[in-house]
């Protein structure tokens, strides 16, 4: 899970780069689609609301694939975000700094 978590930072920074630069954003990996039954580190690092939580984060993911202008796509982005943020509030707060940068302001 944690490489899976590093996958889905480095996919949702290159985007913020690319909006920041006037570049097509690219399409939210597939694979991200796997992170309800991604393997934790340790087990009982998962809050109980992690399925429900884990769903809501993939939606905001295909949310953003069907998102096709510059704006929807901002905002498909921004919403996946708080997404992380709505998880990792209960679950792991070390990365929540990194996460809120990641935001397209
Ligand atoms: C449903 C809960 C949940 C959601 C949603 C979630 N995370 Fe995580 N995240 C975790 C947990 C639990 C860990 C610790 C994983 C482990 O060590 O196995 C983690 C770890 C991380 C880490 C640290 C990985 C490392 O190097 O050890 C980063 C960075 C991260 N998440 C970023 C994100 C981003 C970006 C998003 C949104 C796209 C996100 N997370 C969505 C629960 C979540």
């Amino acid at each position: 899970m944690a490489l899976l978590m590093r996958e889905m930072r480095d996919s949702l920074k290159a985007n913020k780069q690319r909006y920041n630069s006037g570049l097509a954003l690219h399409k939210i990996p597939k694979g991200f689609q796997d992170l309800p039954t991604a393997e934790p580190t340790e087990q009982n690092m998962l809050p109980d609301a992690f399925p429900v939580l884990a769903s809501a984060q993939t939606a905001t993911f295909k949310k953003f694939n069907e998102s096709f202008t510059r704006d929807e796509q901002m905002a498909a982005h921004n919403l996946a975000v708080e997404s992380c943020l709505t998880c990792h509030a209960q679950a792991c707060p070390g990365p929540v700094p990194a996460i809120r940068k990641l935001r397209i302001d």
